[in-house]
């Protein structure tokens, strides 16, 4: 089994596809609603600050078990022991279950790059957006079809797939997200946006908004469900990856800057609400389009910028626990991904219908939409993350002086296993439940 692992064809094809994994709909989406909800500058302060310190400890850590045990997630942990097989299966469990509400955002999309020309005729774009989603048809059709591309470049595998989809994507999201954000900064009073994002409030600052920017934070570097401890397995060469690890930091960084470069200064532009949440993006945004020269067009390059950074997550979001199937079971990608594709939509289904039909399907006073999205952001990622901390901090006795050249960096990162991210992560958990 062991030889037949696909492995990177080069340090940039593992680079991009972790930025790739990386940049989602977390930053483009999730990262400015958050942001604009916990009032702008003094969130980005604080969200720099905690990705580029603590998000390092867990997103090295999880790579590096990868590519020490060159295993998917089940077979890492029961390298390091075998007793810690159940908790690594924990991972491509909670892999299904994001893709279940993940990839329904994926077909909301997929509806509005349809709509682009032809949104001139709404009126109302809260209610247009509330009765596409409860129609019982349509985005459950959209969500398979999402899903069905995902696994697609998924089951062709890891270079002619996962490789060659996010080659092409990457730059052209980077091309599209450029080309907007020279738009949004000509459009009048584009400075007011600015100033919202980068002058700080400070009277704002709390631990509810702290707690929040760091959840938001090893959302939007994939942490937390093996996605980057299977990419991690495919290198091949022995070299360090700190640097890596800074590139993709850095990268996921500027491309959420870049996506709330393009957006608040539209919407102080037309003076809409920069906390409107998460229909900023479904709401907010076309209406300011179908305001804007050549709107249509702008739209249709905005949801498909959206498409690609929400794709090649997705494909990441598929790739652990299809390892995971083909490496256990020893069976072909092919038949992992059908059987993924027939698992994912069974969560995903009833996850579309509970805007519409299934509204008044409750677990634990939540929509099954709602409760899938709290049991992984809240509880599921955090708690994936905390096992392997502590598992390469306490059991493993990984230390950073044997992977980091910097000492610095190196007692940090043995500190930040041991104790830090593991407090952070129980305080994020806790927060969640309340
Ligand atoms: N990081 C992606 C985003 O920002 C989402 C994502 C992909 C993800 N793979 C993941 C989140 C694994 C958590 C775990 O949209």
């Amino acid at each position: 089994m062991e030889d037949k692992r696909p492995f990177w064809t080069s340090k940039y094809s593992f680079i991009i596809t972790t930025i790739g994994s990386a940049v989602g709909l977390g930053n483009i989406w999730r990262f400015p609603y958050i942001m604009g909800q916990y009032g702008g500058a003094i969130f980005l302060a604080v969200y720099i600050l905690l990705i580029s310190t603590i998000c390092f400890v867990p997103l090295m850590n999880e790579l590096y078990i990868g590519k020490l045990t060159k295993k998917e997630c089940v077979g890492a942990y029961e390298a390091i022991s075998p007793k810690f097989k159940y908790l690594g299966a924990l991972n491509p469990i909670t892999g299904v279950l994001i893709a279940a509400f993940y990839f329904i955002v994926g077909g909301w999309i997929i509806n509005y790059i349809c709509k682009s020309f032809t949104c001139n005729q709404i009126t109302d774009y809260g209610k247009y957006f509330t009765e596409y989603i409860q129609n019982p048809i349509y985005p459950c059709i959209l969500t398979i079809l999402f899903l069905f591309i995902c696994i697609f470049f998924t089951a062709r595998g890891v270079k002619k797939g996962i490789e060659a989809a996010n080659k092409v994507l990457m730059p052209l999201l980077a091309v599209i997200l450029i080309f907007l954000v020279i738009v949004s900064l000509n459009l009048p009073n584009a400075n007011q946006g600015l100033e919202y994002m980068f002058k700080p409030d400070f009277s704002k600052l709390n631990s509810k908004m702290i707690l929040a920017a760091l959840g938001q934070a090893f959302f939007t570097l994939s942490i937390g469900m093996g996605a980057l401890l299977t990419y991690g397995s495919y290198i091949k060469e022995d070299k360090s990856l700190v640097k890596s690890v800074y590139t993709i930091i850095l990268s996921d960084t500027i491309f959420a800057l870049l996506a709330g470069i393009m957006i608040f200064p539209a919407v102080f532009s037309f003076s809409m609400e920069p906390n409107s949440g998460a229909g900023l993006v479904f709401v907010t945004l076309p209406k300011i389009f179908s305001q804007v020269p050549f709107g249509n067009f702008i739209s249709f390059a905005f949801f498909i910028l959206l498409f690609c950074a929400a794709l090649t997550s997705g494909i990441s979001i598929v790739e652990g626990p299809c390892a995971t199937l083909t490496e256990r079971f020893n069976i072909s990608r092919t038949k992992a991904c059908v059987i993924l594709f027939c698992l994912i939509s069974v969560f995903a289904i009833p996850a579309t219908l509970s805007f519409g039909v299934l509204e008044n399907f409750k677990i634990f006073n939540k929509s099954i939409f709602d409760f899938l999205d709290f049991l992984t952001s809240n509880i599921m990622l955090p708690l994936n993350t905390l096992f392997l901390c502590l598992i390469s901090g306490w059991y493993l006795k990984l230390n950073g002086h044997d992977v980091i050249k910097n000492r610095v960096l190196a007692l940090f990162f043995n500190i930040g296993l041991k104790y830090i991210v593991p407090v952070a992560l129980i305080c994020l958990m806790f927060m969640g439940l309340n």
